[in-house]
């Protein structure tokens, strides 16, 4: 396939963003080049063809977000700050949980702690959400999860499922996944002990993050929690959460 054009490039960029809040930069036209490379390669398609099919169907958008997303996680990342699910935190939103790999760990952290969560895992990629609910991984991604509770919430695969874990079941059980777009999709119903929303709005650009934070705090407790990457940060953006320490905020304001 050719390289994308200056203008299909950027027509794709507007694209992502609208539908995603995923802000693209002229370093990521190789990225995307490769990503979208391969979906029109898999359909036989010109990228004009494809931009003209993605904007009229959305089974094909969500293929195409699938492409161009980031779903880079693993087991117990950044689990300094799971100290904040504390006893009594039961009802958690994981806000981009990628393949799953991020609520499962809170789930067995808190099994751990002796409370059963209900862990609302939610992500805008249908085939990481789909990965999640099968909850089998490469037995390579077992890393970082704290032998005690690899032994306690994992399955080790036998025969030609020797390579892989399984999440146990009464772990999987404590996990609702379900297709939640950041940017556009209306709050659930119910309201949050704590929310995670980790590692997603590094992608964002200073309008999203801001809608972000201003909306997802409408569905946290108050003297809940919310939670972002340790590298990322709400600096200068408008939010009326306090600032705990990098990566963690709580709601003290209604
Ligand atoms: C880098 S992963 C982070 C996963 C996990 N939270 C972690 O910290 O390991 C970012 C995830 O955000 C998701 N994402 C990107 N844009 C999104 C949006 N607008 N709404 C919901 N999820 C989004 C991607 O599909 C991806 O799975």
């Amino acid at each position: 396939m050719k390289k994308l054009t200056t203008r299909q490039f950027k027509t794709f960029c507007d694209i992502v963003y609208k539908e995603s809040g995923i802000y693209l930069t002229e370093e990521k036209r190789e990225l995307l080049n490769t990503r979208i490379g391969k979906r029109l390669r898999k359909l036989c398609i010109q990228p004009d063809k494809y931009l003209a099919l993605i904007q009229k169907d959305p089974g094909e958008m969500k293929n195409f977000l699938d492409a161009v997303s980031t779903n880079h996680t693993y087991f117990f990342r950044e689990s300094k700050s799971f100290k904040y699910l504390e006893k009594g935190c039961r009802d958690i939103w994981c806000a981009a949980c990628s393949s799953g790999e991020e609520p499962y760990s809170i789930a067995a952290y808190c099994m751990e702690l002796g409370v059963q969560p209900s862990i609302l895992a939610t992500d805008i990629s249908i085939s990481c959400l789909e990965k999640g609910k099968k909850a089998i991984y490469p037995r390579q991604c077992s890393t970082n999860i704290p032998n005690p509770m690899l032994r306690h919430y994992f399955q080790k695969g036998q025969g030609k499922w020797e390579a892989y874990i399984r999440v146990k079941a009464e772990i999987r059980r404590l996990v609702h996944f379900g297709k939640f777009n950041l940017i556009k999709d209306k709050l659930p119903s119910r309201k949050f002990d704590s929310i995670f929303c980790r590692n997603v709005m590094i992608y964002f650009d200073n309008p999203s993050k801001e809608s972000v934070v201003n909306q997802l705090p409408g569905v946290l407790k108050h003297g809940g929690y919310f939670i972002i990457g340790g590298a990322e940060s709400l600096n200068g953006l408008n939010h009326s959460l306090k600032y705990i320490e990098p990566g963690v905020y709580k709601k003290t304001k209604e």
